[in-house]
């Protein structure tokens, strides 16, 4: 605003001249005037640059009329007072100017420097909103904790689950949210040792992603491929009597598992479970049944994290007995996440992903330094938690601070992000306060 004043100003002497040029010129003439003009002068025309945006921006009194009549009569203003030394508080030092040759600062002075230097962005492209499905009606509490935490609030408990579901669908892709994935919440009786319903072609996920295809067809759905939702051990894959999660056996249901959600229409089937080779197998699986054109995005870097605990609770997914960390990674390791990298491209993967995401912005940095595939970053229930709750208890801005989250994995180098903040913070993108 301030520069645009000024020189509309500035072109004072210009009559016939080229507008762009003795823009350009004026401006030269004043800077070789400022080491001398020292002299301050109070005048509309000053405006503090750091006061931009913040405060009301002080304008010329002039109006385009007078500005012209001004300029036709070959009025130039004087230029600015340089610098422009509004009062600092009693007491502070007086201070000659340090000799410095670089002052970063220069180009955070003002809003509009700001944002033409800004290195990283986010809009809501980037974004993917995880969806939760669970069969029939509400389940009781646990669901509805879950329903709240994904910000599902005021879609009211009463509507049933396909109404809602669409709802959700609506809202994000009205606000430029067009990717979801999708977990599911099986009943019990349906879950066994070897995770069976897990490519039931009439299951919940191959039914949700047919309803949701065939009412948004543009919409691009990634689905969950691992055996948690269906097992009764609340395990990624089977488990084999002395405890031991067997691998290449589950990696036969998985390749069941992602072939099924394609042929229901799933664009992205995506590996959870950190089974070893299960990106190849499920490669092949998918091409041999005609679906070369669905992408995998396999959880490269999945972490036996602590910051799972409420997707857990409230999925009641919480494995029976023991821990996943015989197949997640143990969240001290770094060199490691590079070999699952190299596993994951070699086996044909399409997009990468770390997960959780902001405790690991050093393994997202990893694999975007160290491969030309997309990565894609989980920022999880736990994560999600805690900035609800610092809001909620006032203890941080929750919108700036989710903002600020998303945009840091995004610098980390992320393309994009799984996260229940899609909504809110693709509605906070696109201007909508709420
Ligand atoms: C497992 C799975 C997990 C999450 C989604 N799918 C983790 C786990 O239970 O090991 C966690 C997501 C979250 O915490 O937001 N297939």
């Amino acid at each position: 605003m301030a520069a645009m004043t000024l020189n509309s100003v500035n072109f004072g002497a210009a009559k016939a001249m080229n507008f762009e040029y003795v823009g350009l010129k004026m401006h030269q003439n004043i800077t070789s005037a400022r080491p001398h003009s020292v002299k301050f002068v109070p005048r509309g025309l000053i405006v503090n640059a750091e006061a931009q945006g913040e405060g009301p921006v002080k304008k010329l009194g002039k109006s385009d009329e007078e500005c012209e009549a001004a300029v036709v009569a070959g009025i130039v203003p004087e230029a600015p007072p340089v610098p422009p030394k509004p009062a600092a508080p009693a007491g502070t030092p007086l201070a000659t100017p340090l000799p410095l040759s670089r002052r970063p600062r220069r180009n955070r002075r003002s809003p509009v420097l700001r944002a033409a230097f800004q290195e990283t962005s986010i809009s809501p492209a980037n974004l993917v909103y995880p969806l939760f499905i669970h069969e029939g009606e509400l389940e009781g509490k646990k669901i509805l904790q879950l329903e709240q935490c994904l910000d599902a609030i005021g879609l009211g408990g009463d509507m049933d689950l396909w109404k809602r579901l669409f709802s959700l669908v609506a809202k994000a892709q009205d606000v430029g949210v067009n990717s979801i994935v999708l977990f599911p919440k099986v009943p019990d009786a349906l879950k066994t040792s070897t995770g069976d319903e897990a490519y039931n072609d009439d299951g919940l996920v191959p039914r949700t992603i047919r309803l949701l295809k065939d009412k948004y067809p543009d919409l691009i759905i990634y689905t969950d491929v691992a055996l948690d939702p269906y097992s009764s051990d609340g395990h990624d894959g089977i488990v084999r009597e002395d405890g031991v999660i067997l691998n290449d056996e589950t990696v036969h249901q998985l390749c069941k598992q992602a072939v099924s959600q394609a042929r229901a229409g799933a664009d992205v089937v995506s590996p959870s479970d950190m089974m070893d080779g299960r990106v190849g197998a499920i490669r092949d699986a998918l091409d041999a049944e005609g679906f070369q054109h669905v992408s995998i995005m396999s959880y490269t870097a999945k972490y036996a994290s602590s910051f799972y605990g409420p997707f857990r609770e409230a999925l009641d997914s919480n494995p029976r007995f023991g821990d996943k960390k015989t197949y997640q990674m143990n969240p001290a390791n770094y060199r490691e996440a590079l070999i699952e990298t190299r596993d994951d491209e070699a086996e044909g993967a399409d997009i990468l992903l770390v997960k959780p995401g902001l405790p690991y912005l050093d393994i997202i940095r990893l694999l975007r330094d160290n491969s030309s595939l997309p990565v894609a970053a989980y920022q999880v229930s736990g994560e999600y938690s805690m900035i609800k709750a610092g809001g909620a208890l006032k203890m941080i801005d929750e919108e700036r601070v989710m903002m600020e989250s998303l945009m840091c994995v995004r610098r980390a180098g992320a393309d994009i992000i799984l996260t229940y903040f899609a909504l809110q913070a693709a509605r906070c993108m696109c201007g909508e306060k709420r």
